[in-house]
Protein backbone atom coordinates (compact mmCIF):
# COMPACT_ATOMS: atom_id res chain seq x y z
CA UNK A 1 0.00 0.00 0.00
CA UNK A 2 1.33 3.90 -0.74
CA UNK A 3 0.49 6.40 1.55
CA UNK A 4 0.97 10.18 1.58
CA UNK A 5 1.43 11.77 4.97
CA UNK A 6 2.04 15.36 5.00
CA UNK A 7 2.75 17.52 8.40
CA UNK A 8 1.12 20.82 9.39
CA UNK A 9 -0.33 22.80 6.43
CA UNK A 10 0.31 26.13 7.89
CA UNK A 11 -2.45 28.81 6.19
CA UNK A 12 -3.12 29.91 2.27
CA UNK A 13 0.30 28.81 1.18
CA UNK A 14 0.19 25.66 2.77
CA UNK A 15 -3.42 24.59 1.86
CA UNK A 16 -2.19 25.67 -2.20
CA UNK A 17 1.34 23.38 -2.40
CA UNK A 18 -1.42 20.64 -1.06
CA UNK A 19 -3.74 21.44 -3.95
CA UNK A 20 -0.56 21.91 -6.60
CA UNK A 21 0.80 18.33 -5.74
CA UNK A 22 -1.11 16.33 -4.06
CA UNK A 23 -3.12 15.45 -7.15
CA UNK A 24 -0.47 15.10 -9.57
CA UNK A 25 1.55 12.39 -6.35
CA UNK A 26 -1.89 10.43 -6.37
CA UNK A 27 -1.70 9.20 -9.89
CA UNK A 28 2.37 9.71 -10.31
CA UNK A 29 2.66 7.21 -6.60
CA UNK A 30 -0.23 5.19 -7.09
CA UNK A 31 -1.24 6.46 -3.48
CA UNK A 32 -3.80 4.43 -1.86
CA UNK A 33 -4.29 6.86 1.34
CA UNK A 34 -3.31 10.94 2.14
CA UNK A 35 -3.45 11.62 5.03
CA UNK A 36 -2.26 15.64 5.99
CA UNK A 37 -2.29 17.21 9.57
CA UNK A 38 -4.54 20.27 8.85
CA UNK A 39 -4.31 21.90 12.40
CA UNK A 40 -3.20 25.10 10.98
CA UNK A 41 -5.22 25.42 8.17
CA UNK A 42 -7.00 28.20 8.88
CA UNK A 43 -4.23 31.71 8.86
CA UNK A 44 -2.00 28.79 11.09
CA UNK A 45 -4.97 28.53 13.63
CA UNK A 46 -7.20 25.30 13.33
CA UNK A 47 -9.67 24.30 10.37
CA UNK A 48 -13.06 24.56 9.63
CA UNK A 49 -15.99 22.55 7.59
CA UNK A 50 -14.90 24.81 4.41
CA UNK A 51 -11.61 24.17 4.59
CA UNK A 52 -12.10 20.52 4.65
CA UNK A 53 -14.13 20.40 1.69
CA UNK A 54 -10.92 22.18 0.66
CA UNK A 55 -8.14 19.67 0.86
CA UNK A 56 -10.90 16.55 0.14
CA UNK A 57 -11.42 18.23 -2.90
CA UNK A 58 -7.16 18.56 -3.35
CA UNK A 59 -7.59 14.82 -2.67
CA UNK A 60 -6.73 14.23 0.45
CA UNK A 61 -8.52 11.68 3.01
CA UNK A 62 -7.79 12.24 6.15
CA UNK A 63 -7.17 15.06 8.10
CA UNK A 64 -5.71 14.97 11.56
CA UNK A 65 -5.04 18.10 13.78
CA UNK A 66 -3.21 18.67 16.83
CA UNK A 67 -3.16 21.60 19.81
CA UNK A 68 -4.86 24.17 17.51
CA UNK A 69 -7.81 21.49 16.67
CA UNK A 70 -10.29 24.00 18.80
CA UNK A 71 -8.50 27.29 17.56
CA UNK A 72 -11.75 27.73 15.04
CA UNK A 73 -14.60 27.13 17.52
CA UNK A 74 -16.76 25.97 14.67
CA UNK A 75 -14.57 22.96 14.45
CA UNK A 76 -16.21 21.82 17.87
CA UNK A 77 -19.91 21.11 16.46
CA UNK A 78 -18.46 20.18 12.96
CA UNK A 79 -16.46 18.08 13.81
CA UNK A 80 -19.22 15.33 15.26
CA UNK A 81 -20.05 14.85 11.80
CA UNK A 82 -16.90 14.46 9.92
CA UNK A 83 -15.59 11.05 10.73
CA UNK A 84 -12.56 12.02 7.98
CA UNK A 85 -11.21 14.86 10.44
CA UNK A 86 -9.76 13.63 13.85
CA UNK A 87 -8.68 15.38 17.11
CA UNK A 88 -5.67 13.10 19.38
CA UNK A 89 -7.08 10.50 20.72
CA UNK A 90 -5.90 11.06 23.97
CA UNK A 91 -7.83 14.17 24.52
CA UNK A 92 -10.36 13.62 27.67
CA UNK A 93 -13.03 11.33 27.31
CA UNK A 94 -16.19 13.26 26.53
CA UNK A 95 -14.13 15.31 23.99
CA UNK A 96 -16.29 15.76 20.79
CA UNK A 97 -14.88 14.06 17.57
CA UNK A 98 -12.66 10.60 17.15
CA UNK A 99 -8.95 10.37 17.91
CA UNK A 100 -8.57 7.56 15.09
CA UNK A 101 -10.50 6.18 11.76
CA UNK A 102 -10.48 2.95 10.14
CA UNK A 103 -10.63 4.21 6.82
CA UNK A 104 -11.71 1.93 3.88
CA UNK A 105 -9.73 1.43 0.51
CA UNK A 106 -8.97 -0.09 -2.77
CA UNK A 107 -9.11 -3.57 -2.44
CA UNK A 108 -11.24 -3.79 0.47
CA UNK A 109 -8.65 -2.79 2.12
CA UNK A 110 -8.98 -1.02 5.40
CA UNK A 111 -6.35 1.57 7.07
CA UNK A 112 -6.21 2.74 10.50
CA UNK A 113 -5.16 6.25 10.97
CA UNK A 114 -4.16 7.34 14.62
CA UNK A 115 -4.02 10.97 16.12
CA UNK A 116 -1.99 11.45 19.22
CA UNK A 117 -0.47 14.33 21.18
CA UNK A 118 2.46 14.59 23.40
CA UNK A 119 2.64 15.54 27.04
CA UNK A 120 6.48 17.16 27.11
CA UNK A 121 6.51 21.10 26.87
CA UNK A 122 2.98 20.80 26.01
CA UNK A 123 -0.81 21.40 27.84
CA UNK A 124 -1.45 18.03 30.11
CA UNK A 125 -3.03 15.63 28.46
CA UNK A 126 -3.96 11.73 29.10
CA UNK A 127 -1.35 9.08 28.32
CA UNK A 128 -0.40 8.75 24.78
CA UNK A 129 1.36 5.51 25.03
CA UNK A 130 -1.30 3.95 27.43
CA UNK A 131 -4.00 5.42 24.64
CA UNK A 132 -2.39 3.88 22.12
CA UNK A 133 -2.00 0.44 23.51
CA UNK A 134 -5.86 0.53 24.30
CA UNK A 135 -6.81 1.11 20.48
CA UNK A 136 -4.40 -1.09 19.10
CA UNK A 137 -5.52 -4.35 21.42
CA UNK A 138 -8.81 -3.65 19.55
CA UNK A 139 -7.24 -3.33 16.04
CA UNK A 140 -4.28 -5.15 15.90
CA UNK A 141 -2.07 -4.42 12.69
CA UNK A 142 -3.40 -7.97 10.36
CA UNK A 143 -6.58 -9.20 11.48
CA UNK A 144 -8.72 -7.21 8.89
CA UNK A 145 -6.30 -4.10 9.77
CA UNK A 146 -3.85 -3.65 6.55
CA UNK A 147 -2.06 -0.65 7.50
CA UNK A 148 -1.67 1.09 11.06
CA UNK A 149 -0.52 4.81 10.12
CA UNK A 150 0.00 7.37 13.75
CA UNK A 151 0.49 11.09 13.68
CA UNK A 152 2.06 11.75 17.04
CA UNK A 153 1.61 15.82 17.39
CA UNK A 154 4.53 16.82 20.05
CA UNK A 155 7.12 19.12 21.06
CA UNK A 156 9.79 16.90 22.14
CA UNK A 157 11.97 14.37 19.54
CA UNK A 158 12.82 11.87 22.92
CA UNK A 159 8.93 11.61 23.54
CA UNK A 160 8.22 11.29 19.28
CA UNK A 161 11.24 8.56 19.49
CA UNK A 162 9.85 7.15 22.52
CA UNK A 163 6.97 6.03 21.25
CA UNK A 164 7.89 5.05 18.00
CA UNK A 165 9.78 2.31 19.46
CA UNK A 166 6.73 1.52 21.71
CA UNK A 167 5.12 0.81 18.89
CA UNK A 168 7.58 -0.84 16.76
CA UNK A 169 6.32 -4.36 14.97
CA UNK A 170 3.36 -3.42 16.21
CA UNK A 171 1.96 -0.57 13.46
CA UNK A 172 3.12 0.11 10.07
CA UNK A 173 4.57 3.80 10.65
CA UNK A 174 4.82 6.38 13.24
CA UNK A 175 5.71 10.02 12.28
CA UNK A 176 6.03 13.16 14.35
CA UNK A 177 3.93 16.57 13.44
CA UNK A 178 3.95 19.95 15.31
CA UNK A 179 7.31 21.19 14.82
CA UNK A 180 7.17 22.21 11.56
CA UNK A 181 10.60 21.34 10.81
CA UNK A 182 10.94 17.64 9.06
CA UNK A 183 13.51 15.71 10.23
CA UNK A 184 16.14 14.16 8.48
CA UNK A 185 15.97 10.31 10.41
CA UNK A 186 13.10 8.64 8.28
CA UNK A 187 13.66 5.00 9.13
CA UNK A 188 12.44 1.56 9.03
CA UNK A 189 12.62 0.92 12.97
CA UNK A 190 13.95 -3.32 13.42
CA UNK A 191 10.51 -4.04 14.26
CA UNK A 192 9.52 -3.15 10.61
CA UNK A 193 7.77 0.25 12.10
CA UNK A 194 8.61 3.17 9.68
CA UNK A 195 9.43 6.26 11.71
CA UNK A 196 10.21 10.16 11.16
CA UNK A 197 10.49 12.50 14.14
CA UNK A 198 8.85 15.36 12.19
CA UNK A 199 7.19 15.53 8.91
CA UNK A 200 7.95 19.07 8.48
CA UNK A 201 5.23 21.92 7.92
CA UNK A 202 3.59 22.15 4.35
CA UNK A 203 4.29 26.30 4.12
CA UNK A 204 6.49 29.16 3.91
CA UNK A 205 9.65 28.47 5.05
CA UNK A 206 11.19 32.45 5.00
CA UNK A 207 9.10 32.20 8.56
CA UNK A 208 9.46 31.60 12.32
CA UNK A 209 7.81 27.72 11.74
CA UNK A 210 5.33 29.26 8.89
CA UNK A 211 4.53 32.65 10.89
CA UNK A 212 5.61 35.96 9.70
CA UNK A 213 9.30 36.26 10.60
CA UNK A 214 9.26 40.25 11.50
CA UNK A 215 6.83 40.23 14.39
CA UNK A 216 8.50 36.62 15.67
CA UNK A 217 11.30 37.92 15.54
CA UNK A 218 10.43 40.84 17.49
CA UNK A 219 8.77 39.04 20.56
CA UNK A 220 12.00 37.29 21.15
CA UNK A 221 14.01 40.82 21.25
CA UNK A 222 11.62 42.66 23.37
CA UNK A 223 9.86 40.38 25.19
CA UNK A 224 6.69 42.64 24.62
CA UNK A 225 3.17 41.34 23.01
CA UNK A 226 2.82 42.40 19.87
CA UNK A 227 -0.13 42.03 16.91
CA UNK A 228 -1.76 38.84 16.42
CA UNK A 229 0.81 36.34 13.98
CA UNK A 230 -0.15 36.55 10.63
CA UNK A 231 0.77 33.04 8.22
CA UNK A 232 3.76 33.81 6.14
CA UNK A 233 2.91 34.28 2.68
CA UNK A 234 5.52 33.16 0.09
CA UNK A 235 4.95 29.94 -1.74
CA UNK A 236 4.86 27.06 0.40
CA UNK A 237 6.61 23.55 0.46
CA UNK A 238 4.79 20.57 0.82
CA UNK A 239 6.29 18.38 3.21
CA UNK A 240 5.41 15.06 3.96
CA UNK A 241 6.53 11.08 3.55
CA UNK A 242 5.70 8.47 1.21
CA UNK A 243 5.41 5.47 3.23
CA UNK A 244 4.94 2.14 1.27
CA UNK A 245 3.89 -1.31 3.35
CA UNK A 246 3.58 -4.73 2.65
CA UNK A 247 1.26 -7.48 3.10
CA UNK A 248 1.61 -8.17 6.77
CA UNK A 249 1.49 -3.99 7.41
CA UNK A 250 5.28 -3.64 8.02
CA UNK A 251 6.90 -1.03 6.10
CA UNK A 252 9.04 -1.68 2.58
CA UNK A 253 10.21 2.05 1.82
CA UNK A 254 9.97 5.45 3.78
CA UNK A 255 11.15 8.47 1.81
CA UNK A 256 10.75 12.32 2.59
CA UNK A 257 9.15 14.45 0.27
CA UNK A 258 9.64 18.06 -0.17
CA UNK A 259 8.31 19.93 -3.46
CA UNK A 260 8.85 23.86 -3.81
CA UNK A 261 9.35 26.81 -1.93
CA UNK A 262 12.45 27.56 -0.48
CA UNK A 263 13.64 24.09 0.75
CA UNK A 264 15.87 21.47 -0.96
CA UNK A 265 13.86 19.58 -3.11
CA UNK A 266 13.13 15.69 -2.38
CA UNK A 267 10.54 14.37 -4.75
CA UNK A 268 10.05 11.32 -4.43
CA UNK A 269 11.09 8.06 -7.09
CA UNK A 270 8.73 6.04 -8.22
FE1 LIG B 1 1.26 22.95 13.81
FE1 LIG C 1 0.80 21.82 16.96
Amino acid sequence: MNILFCGDVMGRPGREAVKTHVPALRRSLALDLVVVNAENAAHGFGLTGRLCAELYESGVDILTTGNHAWDQRELISYIDGDPCVLRPANFPPGTPGAGWRLHPVSGGRQVLVINLMGRLFMDALDDPFARLDAILADYPLGAGVATILVDFHAEASSEKMALGHFADGRVSAVFGTHTHVPTADAQILPGGTAYQTDAGMCGDYDSVIGLQKAPAVRRFVTKMPGERPQVADGEATLCGILLETDDRGLARRVEPVRIGGRLAQHPPQR
